[in-house]
């Protein structure tokens, strides 16, 4: 496989073909853990205007950490799993208890905070503290399982964890963050759950899913 290749073309295919999207104007790693707990169970088209009403009125650790949790639920009106809310708060306030304000850079650290799970952990490592880390989510998968034409159960975690250890072999460390985002925006706009457009895609000429001709019958995902 050719990984460097495979890296290029991808970055490429992002730098030029990325949505504008509200949370890829900033690197404040604030900012992207905001928009990343958002984008969890939430569509992008429905959570860019929650992100800027947040972002405006909690523009930093400390306004939200200083925030009536009330206030916060309130903002989040429509978004739904009022957990992932609750969570964001009151990780925020440790934060500016234990870390002076600043998101942690460290995975350990980062990780054992409330809500931040290895998806939200490894996407702000890599967007927006440039480190050649993970963010495996569903999306993600589907991608990696259509390129290694890998029938694994994507809904088996230890599924999860070899696609983490082989995006960590894949990852282009001078830009992991478009490189993740790369896999993301291509799982949104090309290689779709149903009838991915593999004649628009960066990176057919790496895919083993579509040379079988599986791409259609990838991700397996169990229901149980
Ligand atoms: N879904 C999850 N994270 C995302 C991101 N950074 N950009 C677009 N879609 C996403």
């Amino acid at each position: 496989f050719d990984v460097n290749g495979f890296q290029k073309d991808l970055i490429d295919w992002y730098q030029t073909n990325k949505r504008d999207l509200p949370w890829r104007q900033t690197q404040d790693p604030y900012k992207i853990w905001v928009s990343e707990i958002m984008l969890q169970q939430t569509q992008v088209d429905t959570v860019i205007p929650y992100f800027e009403h947040f972002i405006a009125k909690y523009p930093t650790v400390y306004d939200l950490a200083h925030a009536d949790q009330q206030d916060v639920l309130k903002m989040w009106e429509g978004l739904g799993y009022y957990s992932r809310a609750r969570n964001l708060q009151s990780a925020v306030r440790e934060v500016v208890n234990s870390y002076d304000g600043n998101v942690p850079d460290d995975p350990k650290a980062l990780g054992s905070l409330k809500g931040v799970g290895p998806y939200t952990k490894g996407a702000i490592l890599s967007i927006a503290y440039d480190q050649p880390q993970p963010a495996v989510d569903g999306n993600v998968m589907r991608v990696l399982a259509r390129v290694l034409n890998a029938d694994d159960d994507i809904a088996q975690p230890n599924v999860k964890k070899q696609f983490e250890h082989i995006v960590r072999a894949m990852i282009a460390s001078d830009d992991p963050s478009s490189f993740n985002q790369g896999i993301m925006e291509l799982g949104a706009l090309i290689c779709t759950p149903k009838e991915p457009m593999c004649l628009f895609c960066p990176v057919q000429a790496y895919c083993r899913g579509f040379q079988a001709g599986n791409e259609q019958q990838l991700p397996v995902k169990s229901k149980a």
